[in-house]
């Protein structure tokens, strides 16, 4: 094959619709009869979700993208020089927005770039880009949920993982630990981890990126109940939620919740089930952790990376650490 003719991306879906609906069944059983009640943040990104949140990384109030953004422009060069990896594999990759950075700066080493996500839609679409602009690169895309298996990813070269835009602030402490163990343990010693993490800063500017003055945060919160409706048959009505968004400072994440504005009895009709939220009941929708600088070496340390450096911007509100497995 001629090298300078692009390549076709290779795609591999390890979850289908099926999948992703019976997992979306569970946890909303699961979640919605729990107390309190509560249901998994993955489930805003439909495509209505997926657009709000693009709304919100340009909101005045939302910090996080382009500080890392920022921070990721002036320190690529030094991440790609400090890494070497050939391969470059972008958990939640979503419209790889931040990727042609890496890809840019990584080019002198760089072979193959490896996305990941959990929508099909999102990767075809940013691999028929990138296979246009990076003829010479080897795609391969991969549709699959990161915080259920990574086996599923490539083993060829010498990767690089990016899990970037603070996405592991999602997950619990106990979880965190276990996805980070489950990225060391599909890496070779030698390999490494670009990870991206917001930092604890005062709470004003940290409630306000999560609950705007437009409403987009609050509109992408309700999202998930739109998601219910059309994918499980439930009659939630969006309208009836108000958008909660606090600070805990004591397990050092904000959390958003849709709080019922009235008692109601909301009915899932997929699942054969009715939930009653009584007046003011709140069901938690997200945790978005943010940690100080000790706390992000010590979880890497605890997975089995070393920290080989570390940037934050100025202010010191999101960092980047490139971790190597040991
Ligand atoms: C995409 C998970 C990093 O937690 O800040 C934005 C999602 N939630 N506004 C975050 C989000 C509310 C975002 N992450």
């Amino acid at each position: 094959m001629n090298r300078l003719s692009a390549q076709s991306p290779v795609l591999d879906v390890h979850l289908t619709p099926d999948h992703a609906e019976r997992a979306l069944r569970e946890d909303a059983r699961a979640g919605l009869t729990a107390s309190p009640k509560e249901l998994p943040p993955k489930y805003f990104y439909d495509a209505r979700g997926s657009e709000l949140f693009e709304r919100i990384t340009a909101l005045p109030e939302y910090y996080p993208t382009r500080t890392e953004r920022a921070l990721l422009e002036e320190s690529v060069a030094a991440i790609a020089e400090a890494s070497g990896a050939d391969t470059i594999v972008e958990l939640g990759s979503g419209s790889s927005a931040k990727t042609r950075l890496l890809l840019d700066a990584f080019r002198p080493t760089l072979r193959r770039y490896v996305p990941q996500d959990v929508s099909e839609a999102a990767l075809r679409g940013a691999l028929d880009a990138l296979a246009a602009e990076y003829p010479d690169l080897e795609l391969h895309g991969v549709v699959g949920d990161f915080t259920k298996d990574l086996g599923f990813l490539p083993e060829r070269g010498t990767r690089l993982i990016a899990f970037l835009g603070g996405t592991i602030g999602n997950l619990r402490p106990a979880e965190r630990a276990a996805f980070l163990a489950h990225v060391r343990s599909v890496l070779r010693p030698g390999e490494q981890l670009l990870l991206g993490t917001g930092l604890v800063i005062d709470e004003p500017t940290l409630v306000a990126a999560y609950d705007d003055a437009e409403g987009v945060t609050a509109e992408f919160n309700r999202n998930v109940l739109h998601v219910l409706n059309r994918a499980l048959g439930a009659d939630f009505d969006p309208d009836a939620f108000a958008h909660v968004a606090l600070w805990d400072a004591e397990n050092s994440w904000i959390e958003m919740r849709l709080r019922a504005e009235r008692a109601m009895r909301v009915r899932v009709a997929e699942l054969d089930l009715e939930v009653d939220f009584a007046e003011g009941e709140e069901l938690r929708t997200e945790i978005s952790a943010k940690f100080e600088p000790e706390t992000v070496r010590a979880m890497l340390t605890d997975a089995g990376f070393d920290l080989v450096r570390w940037w934050a911007d100025e202010d010191r509100r999101f960092a980047l650490s490139l971790a190597t497995a040991v």
